[in-house]
Order: C-alpha cells, then structure tokens, then sequence
C-alpha cells in the first residue's frame, strides 16, 4: 500500500473511533415549590456548581411546581429508576426510610446553629445515607425554617387547636404531633392546601413563612400564630441506581455542588424569609402572633420521650441531642 492510501486508512479509522470528549449525563430533578421559592435557586445554583465540577458532564434539568407529581409520587418515580433526583423532605421522607423521623419530633432544637449542626454533623450524613438500599440516597439538606400554625384564628395555645382541622404533611409523625396539641390532622398533598384552605376542607395548616407567599397562602389564611414547633429540613435525593451508574469523580461533582448549595441557602433563606413576612404583612394583610410556646413544648414532651426509646431512631435523636450546646 502506497502512503497515501496508508494515511487514508488511517484517518478513516480514525474517524470511525472518534468518541466525544465527555459522555454528558442529564439528570431530571423534581419538586413542589414555584420558581420563586429559596430552594429553587439554590438548587439552581447547585445545577451551575455541578456542571462546573464535571467539566461539563452533569447536566441537572429542574421541573418546579409538581410538574413531575407530588413529592411522593417523584419519590416512586425514583425508586423505580423512572427520575433522577428529587427535592422532598424529612417528613415526607420519613415514610420511606424512618431515619428521617428523628429530625420530626417537635422542639427538638433549641435554636436554629443546633439544626445546622445537626445538619452538617456525622449525624445528619448517616441519615442521608440510611435509605441506599431503598433505592435512593440523600445529597444534602437546605433549611427550611421553622414550622408554625397559621388559619383565620389565632392559635395560642393548644386548646385553641380544639375542633380545627389541621393540614399536615403525610408523615406519621405531624399526625401525632396534630392530636397531641388537641387538633384534628389531615394529611394532604401540598398542591392541594391552597384549594383545601380556601374551600375550607381544612380550617388551617402548619408551615414556615415562605408557604404564605411562595404558595399565596396568605391569600387564604390570615394568622399565623408562631409557636415554631418542628424545624423540618427540605432533602435533595438522588436514586440509587444514578449514583451508582456515575463515574466517582462525577460524584464528588454532584457531592461537592450540593454541599455547596446548602451553604449558599443559608444566607437566601434568611433574606427571603424576611421579605416574605413583609409581603405577607403589607400586600396580604397576615398578622403574625406571639404564643404561649411553653403550653405547645409540655403538650408534645411525650413524643420527645417515645423517640429515645424508639429503636429505628433513638440514636439519630441522642446524637441530635447531644449536639444542642456543642459549639
Ligand atoms: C415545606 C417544604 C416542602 C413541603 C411543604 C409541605 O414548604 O419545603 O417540601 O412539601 O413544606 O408542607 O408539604
């Protein structure tokens, strides 16, 4: 063969072997709050560090507003492989791994540095990692504030809550919390509330501030009475099966940027807080009351009790626990 013909073999099969530089993975990531909402920048700003991270590979497609279901049908989406990551979190989780049921119990912080370190803490990752074998794993957390009463009366003490029908979350553990404080729990899908409030299916709910205008909520409930009894972390999941599908250094990637994104939600969600109780104020016309906390802290001690002799979570609960006056 002459070297011209060489060469033309050559690069013929050179080009038949030619791969791309990088294998791009898309991952869909589903959740229930409006582009507005903290946690959907942060987790656009987690999208941007991981594509960064990967050189490109990762790409994270964010569908807001339960485009994709409610938070659990996009827990079973992912269990079944069909979705990729998912917000959802710790009381929504606690039905599919009970891990999740230590960061429920009611007054279980004392304040909100207790709840980051409890977060960040060997704690915190043991929990996150506790459901692999159920088909998917937690990344991280991003605070999601203290949970209150809100309706159209106030809720100072728990004998206020007598007769009302309460909207929580799907978790075992806010149904209980609802009848020891003496209210009637119903669970419902969070899509749903807005229709439930105003229809008044239920005459009030339970969550932070930011449901009052993220959700418009405030449209439909005009007190909310801040007896900040759970602080309830927002978790960002990944199904089992992606994680192990990606290549280890476009896990650190992933890892890294969702670290990351949690730290950058700190500062937001205090600033969107802030402004979401103005607005709720000044556009909505919410009053926001002070509390009898102390009657809400002694109906629900019980529950506080019942978990440190609960073996699925007794030891996530003394290890938070522990952490309350370690700075
Ligand atoms: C919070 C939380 C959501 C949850 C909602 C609820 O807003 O961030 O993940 O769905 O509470 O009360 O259902």
């Amino acid at each position: 063969m002459g070297l011209n013909k060489k060469l033309l073999a050559i690069c013929t099969l050179a080009s038949t072997l030619t791969f791309p530089a990088f294998a791009v993975t898309t991952l869909k990531l589903s959740h229930n709050q409006d582009r507005d909402h903290p946690v959907h920048k942060s987790m656009q700003y987690m999208a941007d560090k991981a594509k960064e991270y990967s050189n490109g590979e990762i790409r994270v497609r964010i569908y807001p507003n339960g485009q994709l279901g409610t938070q659990r049908e996009s827990m079973e989406l992912l269990q079944n492989g069909a979705l990729q990551l998912a917000k959802s979190n710790a009381s929504e989780l606690e039905a599919f791994e009970p891990a999740y049921g230590a960061f429920n119990i009611p007054y279980l912080f004392i304040d909100r540095d207790h709840y980051y370190r409890a977060m960040q803490a060997d704690v915190g990752e043991k929990i996150l990692l506790a459901s692999e074998k159920k088909g998917f794993i937690g990344l991280t957390y991003y605070d999601a504030g203290a949970r209150s009463f809100y309706a159209n009366k106030e809720i100072r003490t728990p004998t206020d809550l007598k007769g009302l029908k309460i909207r929580v979350q799907p978790s075992p553990t806010a149904v209980e919390m609802v009848k020891m404080m003496g209210g009637a729990p119903t669970p419902l899908a969070y899509g749903e509330l807005y229709t439930a409030l105003q229809q008044g299916v239920v005459d009030g709910a339970e969550n932070n501030e930011t449901a009052l205008t993220t959700a418009r909520h405030g449209e439909v409930a005009k007190i909310f009475s801040l007896d900040e009894h759970t602080m309830i972390p927002d978790v960002l999941v990944i199904s089992t099966k992606t994680w192990q599908q990606l290549k280890p250094q476009d896990q650190q990637a992933l890892k890294k940027a969702a670290l990351e994104s949690m730290e950058f939600h700190k500062k937001l969600w205090t600033e969107m807080t802030q402004r979401s109780i103005e607005q709720a104020k000044s556009a909505m016309g919410v009053r926001f009351v002070r509390v009898d906390k102390q009657a809400f802290i002694n109906a629900v001690k019980p529950m506080h009790d019942a978990a440190l002799n609960n073996p699925v979570i007794a030891n996530y609960v003394r290890s938070i626990d522990l952490l309350a006056n370690s700075k």
